[in-house]
């Protein structure tokens, strides 16, 4: 824990959090309970957050971020709106430290370019929290595709929705739907070649508060999204179809997160009439695999610290930030052109 003997060794890596809004406390939580990680000071705008954390951790804490990057601190999460994550971010980097900023990385895609070519020039770590990368049962998922266990993909539904939280400075796009597209981009390892997007704001105005994304990848491939903040339900699941087995992965069970479907159809190879030809229709097993319980913020965070420690490059790095923000991007350019199809650069 945060004040163990364990916490003081030579390798344990200092760390400062920026923001403790909604968001900034479980990263605190964690950095205060991972073994090897030492956390040394929180910063917000708000002393009655500030106070709240104090009483908690009893750890150090500050109003005014030029001391957090003055600190000792080796590396930062930034956990504050996504409007800010630029500029903090970038005087973080200048600052030499090694920074974990909260999805999405950034609020456009030449930010994101930015901050990216200053921690390689700076030989900083940069990791954009891309959590559900870090979920057990992505993982697994992303095994099955990747072992062929499904066979061809041929499409993935992604739907997240429930009442609320609604955001007053992005629309739904930047607030849910980087979670599906990293998910997406991790689980298929590869990049959108186009995308488009419908959506519309029915509570705040400007503020699109529903929205439906379709992404098109590479090998016929094709996905879509739905997010909303207007839903009577929380639903947070992804089907994955393919040729020979079809996944559901549903994020609001507890346990049973996966099932695996051994259903699929099958074409005759050859017919000569109408009569001759049906679809035949294969009902297998429904497996649920157990998956691993850990929470998926804390490997992100243990993975942020190995990282600073190793120097290797995070799974969700700096350029994976940018792929996710370049699509939203082109998402939004979508979106405010009644669902055009928008190539993703
Ligand atoms: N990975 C996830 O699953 C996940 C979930 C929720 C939110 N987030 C992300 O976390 C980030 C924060 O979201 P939130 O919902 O916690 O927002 P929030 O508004 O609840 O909290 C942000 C905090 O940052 C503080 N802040 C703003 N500017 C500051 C500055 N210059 N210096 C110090 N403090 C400053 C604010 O006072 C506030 O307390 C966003 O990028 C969001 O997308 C990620």
């Amino acid at each position: 824990m945060g004040g163990s003997l364990n916490h003081k060794s030579m390798q344990n890596i200092r760390v400062g959090v920026l923001g403790c809004g909604y968001w900034g406390p479980k990263l605190i939580r964690n950095f205060y309970e991972i073994p090897g990680s030492d956390l040394r000071l929180v910063c917000d705008l708000r002393p009655e957050r500030l106070e709240h954390i104090q009483n908690l951790y009893g750890v150090q804490v500050t109003q005014n971020y030029q001391e957090l990057l003055e600190s000792d601190v080796a590396a930062i999460a930034i956990a504050t709106p996504v409007s800010t994550h630029y500029e903090l971010a970038m005087a973080a980097l200048e600052a030499g430290k090694d920074i974990l900023v909260e999805k999405p990385l950034a609020a456009n895609a030449r930010q994101a370019r930015e901050m990216v070519e200053l921690a390689e020039q700076r030989g900083c770590i940069l990791m954009a929290g891309h959590t559900f990368e870090y979920n057990p049962a992505v993982e697994y998922l992303r095994n099955l595709i990747a072992q062929g266990e499904l066979g061809t993909v041929y499409y993935v539904n992604a739907t997240r929705v429930n009442l609320g939280i609604f955001q007053k400075d992005i629309n739904v796009l930047w607030d849910l739907a980087p979670h599906d597209i990293s998910i997406l981009l991790y689980l298929l390892n590869m990049t959108p070649l186009s995308v488009s997007a419908r959506g519309r704001a029915y509570v705040q105005r400007g503020i699109q508060d529903v929205a439906f994304v379709t992404l098109d990848f590479p090998n016929n491939i094709m996905a879509d999204i739905r997010v909303s903040w207007l839903d009577p339900c929380k639903i947070r699941r992804i089907t994955v179809v393919g040729s020979r087995k079809m996944v559901v992965y549903d994020d609001v069970e507890p346990t049973e997160k996966i099932k695996i479907y051994d259903k699929g159809v099958e074409v005759p190879p050859y017919s000569d009439t109408l009569e001759e030809f049906h679809l035949s229709y294969r009902y297998g097993d429904i497996t649920t695999p157990a998956i691993s319980t850990e929470e998926p913020l804390k490997i992100e965070c243990k993975h942020f610290l190995e990282c600073v420690r190793t120097r290797q490059t995070p799974r969700s790095d700096g350029r994976s930030g940018l792929r996710v923000v370049s699509i939203l991007e082109a998402a939004e350019h979508s979106l405010d052109n009644g669902g055009q199809q928008e190539e993703v650069r």
